[in-house]
């Protein structure tokens, strides 16, 4: 009784506060539920709504296993080393160029993102994981990094740091999309923020990072580029996409009729027919930039020649999210193939003052690191081979294999990549498994060897057997494992 009342009270406290945001709030979190297929009674529905309680489906007629949410997949072991290599390339960029790794929550309030990606735009209005919790608050699973990063550089003052703060962190986002190649209901991302610097070279930095990332894992890239301008220049530009767009207003996609009146920018990237061919004729932002904006991309493409990054002006790129100014740039597989974009980002002078800080220019990017592994594997690029071990241990009995346990902590402690099975007793099924994991050496360890206190090392190449003594084991291994 307590929590119900103090959820109430705290309802009606943010709704005094804010009205509007909880209105669109509420919009989002209605057209979330409706997608449910487990629909609750309307009876369940009202005395969920009242105490916050979540909704509960009847499992007792449910049948089979349940399955991961539509659009999110299991990483598999097998899938862990293009994992592992790409969030360990990423690590490594980052932090040679000077970022240091932030994690914020999966879990964040709503209005956070209605304030930074913008209440109009797609992944706020149809693609949020919204919903109330048992405390009343509207929260929503992370779409996106750059507004939680933002909101955790005003709430723990770096400000006060040194200028510009350099940031970078991975892990998941989530967006309810259509699932298909390449997109995901939850995906990953890599990404980046520099806050408290406008200098140009700081696009230019973060654009050549982005490009290089694909480079380390193999993959070439082309940067599209663009910019937005700013709130002095845009709003020209705005009226002049519209004066553009009205007349023709019957040959646009139902989607672009409504993007017409609410965020005319984004007509510039639908991909429906109608809307792409009228695209062609449409007036460029660039012609209307003021002479700071402009040269503020001058300047960005010309860091972009130094750094001699591949890049294509492209005026139709507008970005998703409302939050950027001036410079906007995806990265796309330089063959074009593949779905979607292996990534994204841009400036962001205004955010920060939008969530409540000090004017603070702002820029970065996320990466795609589903898109990034799909690339290579379409492209049949490997990820190097960190995991076959250099040796297997294999045993044959109890005292064999509790010497056995020793013997692979001490070759572990001296560095040697290593593997071994203690379930199995057959060394046939242990030769199996080392051959399979590709060990160069197995050490065999049978009672006789207990006894003798010498190890049996077989070359898995050649087949060749050696008696080595027990303690000139781990120096034994090693030399072999450096000579081959
Ligand atoms: P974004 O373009 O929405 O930008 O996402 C960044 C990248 O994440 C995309 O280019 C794509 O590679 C990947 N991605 C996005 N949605 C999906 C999905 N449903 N399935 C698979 N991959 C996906 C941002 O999120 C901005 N926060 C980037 C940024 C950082 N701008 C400035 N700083």
């Amino acid at each position: 009784m307590a929590q119900k009342k103090k959820a109430t009270k705290k309802t009606t406290k943010a709704s005094a506060k804010k009205a509007p945001a909880k209105k669109a709030a509420k919009k989002v979190v209605a057209k979330t539920k409706a997608t449910k297929s487990t629909k609750p009674k309307a009876a369940e529905k009202k005395s969920a709504k009242e105490t916050n309680e979540p909704v509960l489906p009847n499992v007792s007629r449910s049948r089979g296993t349940p399955q991961t949410p539509r659009g999110m997949k299991d990483l598999l072991p097998q899938e862990q080393r293009y994992w592992q290599f790409v969030r360990q390339t990423a690590e490594n960029l980052a932090q040679a160029y000077g970022f240091d790794r932030i994690d914020t929550p999966i879990l964040e309030s709503t209005a956070l993102f209605m304030r930074s990606v913008g209440v109009q735009t797609d992944v706020v209005e149809k693609e949020m994981f919204s919903f109330i919790d048992r405390g009343g608050d509207n929260v929503s699973l992370r779409p996106e990094g750059t507004a939680p990063v933002a909101r955790a550089y005003i709430n723990h003052g770096m400000l006060n740091q040194p200028q510009p703060v350099k940031m970078y962190y991975m892990g998941p986002m989530f967006r309810y999309e259509r699932p298909q190649q390449g997109r995901f209901r939850q995906h990953h991302q890599f990404g980046v923020e520099i806050f408290g610097d406008d200098n140009p070279v700081l696009d230019a930095e973060v654009a050549m990072l982005a490009h290089l990332f694909y480079k380390e894992i193999g993959i070439s890239s082309v940067v599209h580029i663009n910019s937005l301008g700013c709130p002095d220049c845009r709003p020209t530009y705005r009226e002049e996409l519209v004066n553009y767009y009205r007349p023709k207003r019957a040959h646009l996609c139902d989607d672009c009729k409504r993007r017409l009146a609410k965020n005319p920018l984004r007509l510039l990237d639908c991909k429906a027919e109608g809307c792409a061919a009228l695209r062609d004729e449409a007036p460029q932002i660039v012609d209307s930039l003021d002479d700071a904006c402009k040269e503020h991309l001058m300047q960005v493409l010309e860091y972009l020649d130094d750094l001699m990054v591949p890049y294509v002006l492209n005026p139709h790129l507008v970005r998703g999210f409302d939050y950027y100014t001036r410079t906007v740039f995806e990265l796309l597989p330089e063959d074009g193939e593949g779905k979607g974009a292996l990534g994204g980002g841009g400036r962001y002078d205004n955010l920060i003052e939008q969530l409540g800080g000090r004017e603070t220019p702002a820029c970065g990017f996320g990466l795609g690191l589903e898109r990034a592994i799909l690339q290579m594997k379409a492209q049949e690029v490997e990820p190097p081979d960190t995991n076959t071990p250099d040796v297997f241990v294999a045993q044959l009995g109890d005292s064999a294999r509790r010497k056995a346990f020793t013997l692979f902590e001490e070759l572990r402690n001296a560095g040697i990549k290593i593997a071994g099975n203690f379930t199995k007793n057959a060394l046939k099924a242990q030769l199996e498994i080392a051959n399979r994991l590709g060990a160069k050496y197995t050490v065999i360890l049978g009672q006789q060897e207990v006894i003798d206190e010498t190890i049996l090392v077989r070359d898995m190449e050649s087949g060749m057997q050696e008696i080595v003594d027990y303690k000139k084991a781990v120096n034994e291994l090693i030399k072999k494992i450096q000579k081959s």
